[in-house]
């Protein structure tokens, strides 16, 4: 498995797995989402989009042009474009809101299994982290009590990802109400990455956690619900104060996004627009997941799962003795087969597979990965 050469910087393992296999091998099931537009299908033709194509290649204003953030306001309740930061990704919107919060010494509660890249930035930076299981006999959702037991006075922050990756799980009312209670009698902040919000499989549109406690930075983008994460477009949401005080991070790191990218989210987020684009994903999350569940019906899997609220991807159990990161491996070297060993999303004993791929490939994948699984299981052990 790579890793990183500094000692100062814990590895996010599974995005550096990712870059150094995904494209070596026969089938990649390691991303979680679905094939990228491209632009000619989402601008189509120069007349429709003139404002796009006239827009001057300087830098854009720092933070996201005032059309672009008041696009982005009017998708949260009660937002102004003050309370909207545009960033390269909701990486750099992750990366700038940590980085303001969080020190040495202080302690983040951190839902798992989930996208680890606060956790591990937190861990790099000398913050104490202590996680809060999402269970699977619980639909996926944290246990109310042990929030109430993981959160203190000493909780600068309670990082969650919502709808989650990698389990496509929406949090629940109830869960909602108990974050956002141990938050507020913790004075803590909640940090909500969003980027699944709109790439609902099944169910309402997830509603963001920001305007349901002062304290809440909630992170969003175009990569997933989308499908352009190429335009590294992300955003934060959150007070205008703490946008202010996060603002001269960024300095130090991108000064700004691009302007080219800038006026085709602009263009992207046009309300019409914006409908077609997620109607669209939602159907092909939704027909992915029916190549699934076909694929399940016909073989006797090796691994059991419950079925994702959003998101084009899958946790799946396998049955194994063996750890996620062993049966990943062999998977890799035996069936050069791409998948996320959950240990590398804060929870062993799964495997995240990305089924926002074309049936054939995804069912060829899956043969393999059940090979392999029906292997390690009739040995009885790895
Ligand atoms: C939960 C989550 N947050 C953030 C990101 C990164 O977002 P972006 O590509 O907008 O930087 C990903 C990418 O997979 C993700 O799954």
């Amino acid at each position: 498995m790579p890793t990183v050469a500094s000692t100062r910087l814990e590895a996010f393992d599974m995005v550096r797995m990712q870059y150094a296999y995904e494209r070596k091998v026969d089938y990649d099931l390691s991303g979680s989402g679905i094939p990228s537009m491209r632009l000619s299908e989402l601008i189509g033709t120069r007349d429709a989009a003139e404002d796009v194509f006239e827009v001057p290649q300087g830098y854009p204003p720092v933070g996201g042009s005032t059309p672009l953030r008041s696009a982005i306001a009017a998708l949260y309740k009660g937002a102004s474009s003050d309370n909207i930061m545009v960033t390269n990704g909701a990486t750099e919107a992750n990366f700038v809101a940590a980085w303001r919060l969080l020190e040495k010494g202080d302690e983040l509660v951190a839902i798992v299994p989930s996208y680890m890249q606060t956790w591990n930035l937190a861990r790099s930076w000398g913050v104490e982290t202590k996680p809060l299981p999402l269970r699977e006999d619980m639909g996926w959702q944290f246990d109310p009590e042990a929030i109430k037991a993981s959160v203190t006075r000493k909780t600068k922050a309670i990082q969650i990802c919502n709808p989650n990756n990698p389990t496509g799980a929406v949090l629940a009312i109830e869960q909602r109400k108990a974050l956002v209670d141990a938050a507020r009698d913790a004075g803590s902040w909640i940090l909500s990455d969003e980027v699944y919000a709109g790439a609902e499989r099944e169910g309402p549109r997830t509603e963001s956690l920001w305007g349901n406690y002062e304290r809440v930075l909630s992170t969003n983008g175009l990569c997933k619900a989308y499908a352009l994460p190429g335009l590294r477009i992300g955003w934060l949401v959150g007070e205008e104060e703490i946008l202010r005080e996060i603002a001269p991070y960024r300095d130090y790191l991108t000064l700004t996004h691009a302007e080219p990218c800038d006026a085709i989210a602009k263009f992207v987020l046009e309300p019409e627009r914006r409908e077609r684009i997620l109607a669209q994903n939602r159907a092909i999350i939704q027909k992915c997941y029916g190549h699934l569940t076909e694929w399940i019906r016909a073989n006797e899997p090796a691994f059991s799962h419950l079925p994702p609220k959003a998101g084009p991807m899958c946790f799946i159990r396998h049955s194994s003795k063996a750890s996620s990161l062993e049966v990943a491996e062999r998977l890799r070297k035996e069936k050069s087969v791409l998948v996320v060993p959950g240990s590398q999303m804060g929870m062993d004993g799964y495997l995240r597979i990305g089924i926002g791929l074309p049936k054939e490939y995804l069912h060829t994948a899956l043969d393999r990965l059940n090979e392999l699984l029906n292997r390690i299981n009739a040995a009885g052990s790895p």
